[in-house]
């Protein structure tokens, strides 16, 4: 009776056991946009995916690309966007036998939403007529829905960043090589902060929802608003560059005219080398390449299990 109880209690162990075990993953397949791009990296130094493969002991298969959106029928810009490109190019490495991954040792990372929210989309009524934070959010589920659907087990979902703070999107911004034409700064960083604030809270409903009808998966959400924040709150925990330490700022700051073209230089203020590191931001929408080994370093030790300080496993 003592023997078929604990018998039957390690069985519901094993059964709700949620995230993989600390050693299990081996391969880390990133997908998303410039913050996760690891060619056209956009913190100005080494993007977060790499450290992160360094710091976990992962091996990397990098999908993400700059500018993207979730899907080109919603946003419709001209980058490479996670179902119209990224995904695709993952199944054809499948298909053809060159991706070959072992699913229970490999987990799927999705960060994306800035271009889906941003300036020349949601935020400035540029989306596919009709389109909604509902539609762009749903789309970035589906990620998971349909790499389940072709055998993946392991997911980490990054949701975004408290975007109203980054000085494209800031109430203090100035024109820059994001955004140079005229418009009113309030008004876009309260929009920004609706934005974000429900589109994550929009996706983390979903994901509740979702996780217990995939069996066998493993879903988990990380906070990147939550970290972000904190990195705002208490920047000495996180940044260490050789300058007073800055999260309003970019270490690669240019000022533009009002109505510059963007593809003009703007005037720009540098700071290189160790005094980089002080900084959050890199320019005007990226985080530096500091906040992407913190980014690196709490991805890593979520899914080798060594931290759950920043993320929450639903299944
Ligand atoms: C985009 O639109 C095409 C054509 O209607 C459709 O086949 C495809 O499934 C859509 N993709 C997404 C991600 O909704
Ligand atoms: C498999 O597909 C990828 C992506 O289309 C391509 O780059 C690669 O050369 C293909 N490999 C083989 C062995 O066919
Ligand atoms: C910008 O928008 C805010 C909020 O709607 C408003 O209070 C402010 O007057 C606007 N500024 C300008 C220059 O129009
Ligand atoms: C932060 O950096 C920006 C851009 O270089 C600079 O203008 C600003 O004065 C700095 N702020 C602080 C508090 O050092
Ligand atoms: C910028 O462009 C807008 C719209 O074309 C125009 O109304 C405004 O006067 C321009 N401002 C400057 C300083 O060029
Ligand atoms: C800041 O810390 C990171 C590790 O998080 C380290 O790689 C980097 O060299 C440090 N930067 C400076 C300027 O000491």
């Amino acid at each position: 009776m003592v023997l078929s109880l604990s018998f039957a209690l390690a069985w519901v162990g094993v059964a709700l056991a949620v995230g993989p075990s600390p050693s299990q993953i081996k391969n880390l397949v990133t997908f998303g946009d410039s913050y996760t791009d690891v060619v056209s990296v956009g913190d100005g130094g080494v993007a977060w995916p790499v450290y992160a493969a360094r710091d976990g002991n992962f091996k990397l298969f990098p999908f993400a690309r700059s500018g993207a959106t979730c899907s080109n029928n919603l946003t419709k810009v001209p980058f490479p966007s996670l179902f119209e490109s990224q995904l695709p190019l993952y199944f054809s490495e499948k298909v053809n036998g060159s991706l070959r991954l072992e699913p229970d040792e490999t987990i799927y990372t999705l960060w994306i939403g800035t271009n889906d929210v941003g300036a020349s989309a949601l935020l400035t009524g540029h989306q596919t007529p009709g389109v909604t934070l509902v539609d762009t959010v749903s789309c970035s589920i589906n990620w998971i829905k349909t790499l389940y659907a072709s055998g993946a087990r392991n997911f980490l979902f990054q949701n975004m960043i408290p975007l109203q703070h980054v000085i494209l999107y800031s109430p203090d911004s100035y024109p820059n090589r994001f955004w140079t034409a005229q418009r009113n700064t309030t008004e876009w960083s309260v929009f920004m902060t609706e934005l974000v604030n429900a589109g994550n809270a929009i996706s983390k409903l979903m994901l509740e929802a979702l996780a217990p009808t995939l069996h066998g998966a493993h879903i988990g959400l990380f906070d990147s608003y939550a970290l972000f924040s904190d990195m705002i709150a208490h920047p000495q925990l996180y940044l260490n560059g050789t300058v007073p330490l800055n999260v309003t700022g970019a270490s690669h700051s240019c000022v533009f005219e009002l109505n510059e073209s963007t593809s003009s230089g703007g005037v720009c203020t540098d700071n290189v080398g160790p005094a980089a590191d002080s900084f959050l931001w890199f320019d005007e929408l990226h985080p530096s390449e500091q906040a992407d080994r913190v980014v690196a370093r709490e991805v890593a030790a979520t899914i080798r299990r060594e931290s759950s300080k920043w993320a929450t496993w639903l299944s």
